[in-house]
């Protein structure tokens, strides 16, 4: 019998600060403005296009309500990831924010977004991505990560178990 598709939520506790390892060719950096509001949506079209769980067509509203009016929002929560070829132009082809969950002082910090291109995939960018956000995590005294993600999304799935996240326990104090 087919599992029904669920919301999975992991979790990792850091033990030590995370080194990224960063793909060559990539650029990262901030958000840098509202020039960069399209670059994320179709970033974020072009990576969920072929999810068996569809997600539906954004505009620039939605990103203002799902990241700008957020209280946790600032532009160096979201990174975008750009690729520098000699002689092409630059492009965004990967992105994540760091989100936080709950009120002040204890906001667990959250992977949001996080999405590669398909062509720019299985190159180290997706964990590039995740491990910077955890660094940034370690460099603000937190010391565990959260996130949901859903179970027919196999790539994310399979990202984050090769780095160690695990299935929240809902009975544990840090659960969700
Ligand atoms: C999930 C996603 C961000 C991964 O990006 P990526 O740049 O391809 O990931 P990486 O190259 O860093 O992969 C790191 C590891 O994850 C695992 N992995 C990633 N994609 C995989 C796949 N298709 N099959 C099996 N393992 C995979 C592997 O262990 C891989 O290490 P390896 O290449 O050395 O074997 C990308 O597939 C994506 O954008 N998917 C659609 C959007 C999405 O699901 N976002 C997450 C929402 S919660």
């Amino acid at each position: 019998m087919l599992s029904m598709p669920t919301i999975l939520q992991l979790t990792r506790k850091l033990t030590e600060r995370p080194e990224p390892t960063k793909p060559d060719e990539i650029v990262l950096r901030h958000y840098s403005g509202p020039r960069d509001i399209e670059t994320w949506l179709e970033v974020r079209r072009r990576a969920f296009a072929r999810q068996k769980v569809g997600i539906g067509n954004w505009t620039a509203a939605d990103f203002e309500r799902e990241f700008l009016s957020k209280p946790w929002w600032r532009p160096e929560a979201m990174w975008l990831a750009e690729s520098r070829r000699l002689m092409l132009p630059s492009v965004v082809v990967g992105t994540v924010t760091l989100a936080r969950r709950g009120d002040c002082p204890d906001a667990k910090p959250v992977v949001h977004w996080l999405a590669v291109v398909p062509s720019f995939r299985r190159r180290g960018l997706g964990r590039f991505l995740v491990s910077t956000l955890e660094a940034a995590v370690w460099d603000a005294g937190g010391r565990q990560v959260w996130l949901e993600t859903h179970s027919l999304w196999t790539e994310a799935q399979r990202l984050y178990e090769s780095m160690g996240y695990e299935p929240v326990d809902p009975s544990s104090p840090s659960g969700p």
